[in-house]
């Protein structure tokens, strides 16, 4: 498991938001219910869950919309993601998308990524998840 810079309060503050999250998912199609949690390095935290499209291809991610609420929630200063949390209606294990993966690292290349996995939670860094991720 990676060195967290997290508290164990913001931690578990972070699983309990993306927790609560999952049950606004609108996930008809897959019935996969997602919520996620964003911890931005200024100490707030902004929730997301998956919203699914009766044309598939238009469904978006939880971690994707925490982070679109984090950038709205941060006004006009930049976000930094600190860490992000991911989990599921289903308890299987789900780390973050590939394309959730690029956006975390567009916005918290040191970002630490809690997830729900084989033997419960487990943290990564995004760098650990997304080698060599695109940067411009
Ligand atoms: N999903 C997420 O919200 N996050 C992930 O990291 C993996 C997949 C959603 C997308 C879709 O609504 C459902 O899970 C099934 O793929």
């Amino acid at each position: 498991m990676a060195k967290s810079r997290l508290t164990e309060s913001e931690r578990q503050q972070l699983i309990e938001t993306a927790t609560q999250a999952l049950e606004s998912a609108y996930a008809p199609y897959s019935q996969f219910r997602v919520g996620a949690a964003v911890l931005t390095t200024g100490g707030k935290i902004f929730a997301g869950c998956n919203v699914e499209n009766a044309s598939y291809g238009l469904s978006m991610c939880a971690e994707r919309n925490a982070i679109a609420n984090a950038i709205i929630g941060a006004g006009k200063d930049t976000i930094k993601i600190e860490a992000i949390a991911v989990t599921n209606s289903k308890q299987v294990s789900c780390s973050p998308c590939g394309a959730c993966r690029q956006v975390i690292w567009e916005f918290g290349q040191d970002a630490e990524v809690i997830f729900w996995g084989d033997e419960g939670w487990q943290s990564s860094t995004i760098k650990e998840l997304l080698p060599q991720g695109f940067s411009l």
